[in-house]
C-alpha cells in the first residue's frame, strides 16, 4: 500500500520540452517526451500531494487530480515555475529547457532567398531556472530537485552540475539515440547534495520518480 507521506504538500513539477519559436511555423525543440515528469506527477497524487504540473510540449494528456498550467517556451515555464513555486514545499525540473532562443522573432513566415546558401541563426541563452530557484529559495527548507542528461562521465559530470546548480538532489542519467528519450524506462543515479548516491536500476519511471519522493520526503523529516 502507498503511504500519504506528502499530505499537506505542495510539489511543483516540470515535464516536457520547450519549444523556442523562430516564426509563426518553426521553433527550436528538444527530444523530451515528458513522461518522467508526468510519472513524477502521478505518483506525487498518489502520495497525498498536491501537484502542479508545469508542461512544456508532451503529447500526453493531463493527469487526474494534476493542476496543469501549459506552457511553451523556456521564459513561459520560468514564470509559471516561479509562481507556483511561492508555496511549494518541493520543486522538481524533469522539463528539458532550451539553453538558447532565437534571438529574434519573425512575424511572418522567413523565407528561402535564391543568393543566401546559409542564412544566420542568431541564439540568445535562456534563463536557468534550476539555478535560480535554487539559489532563491521562495520558503526556508524548500526541496529543489535537477534532472541532468549526460553522454559521458556521468557521475562526475553530475558531481559538478549538482554543485553549480546549487539544488538538494540531481537524478542523473546517461542519455543516447535509443535510451531514456521517449521510452517508459529509466535508469539513473540521484546525487544528493550531502554527498549520497542513491542507484535507481533500470525499471519504469514510476519506479524513479517513487525513488526521487522517497528522497524528497527524507529532507521534509
Ligand atoms: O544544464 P542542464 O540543461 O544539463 O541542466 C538540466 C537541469 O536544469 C534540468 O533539471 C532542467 O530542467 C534544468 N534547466 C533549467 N533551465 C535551463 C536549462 C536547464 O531549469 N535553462
Amino acid at each position: 500500500a502507498v503511504t500519504a507521506d506528502l499530505s499537506g504538500r505542495h510539489v511543483v513539477i516540470s515535464a516536457g520540452g520547450t519549444r523556442e519559436p523562430l516564426d509563426p511555423v518553426r521553433y527550436l525543440g528538444n527530444r523530451s517526451s515528458g513522461k518522467q515528469g508526468y510519472a513524477l506527477a502521478r505518483t506525487a497524487v498518489a502520495r497525498g500531494a498536491r501537484v502542479t504540473l508545469v508542461a512544456a510540449e508532451t503529447g500526453l494528456p493531463d493527469p487526474a487530480g494534476v493542476d496543469v498550467v501549459r506552457i511553451g517556451t523556456a521564459v513561459q515555464l520560468r514564470e509559471a515555475v516561479l509562481k507556483a513555486a511561492a508555496d511549494a514545499d518541493a520543486v522538481v525540473m524533469a522539463a528539458a529547457v532550451a539553453d538558447f532562443r532565437p534571438a529574434r522573432y519573425a512575424p511572418g513566415k522567413i523565407k528561402k532567398q535564391d543568393d543566401v546558401e546559409q542564412p544566420p541563426l542568431d541564439l540568445v541563452r535562456n534563463p536557468d531556472i534550476l539555478a535560480e530557484i535554487s539559489a532563491d529559495r521562495a520558503r526556508p527548507g524548500q526541496i529543489v530537485v535537477g534532472f541532468a542528461a549526460e553522454t559521458d562521465d556521468v557521475l562526475a559530470n553530475g558531481r559538478k552540475k549538482l554543485a553549480r546548480k546549487g539544488c538538494d538532489l540531481l537524478v542523473v542519467n546517461e542519455v543516447g539515440e535509443h535510451r531514456t528519450f521517449g521510452s517508459a524506462e529509466n535508469e539513473a543515479v540521484v546525487l544528493a547534495a550531502d554527498g549520497t548516491e542513491t542507484p535507481v536500476p533500470h525499471g519504469p519511471k514510476e519506479a524513479l520518480a517513487d525513488t526521487v519522493w522517497d528522497l524528497v520526503a527524507e529532507r521534509f523529516s
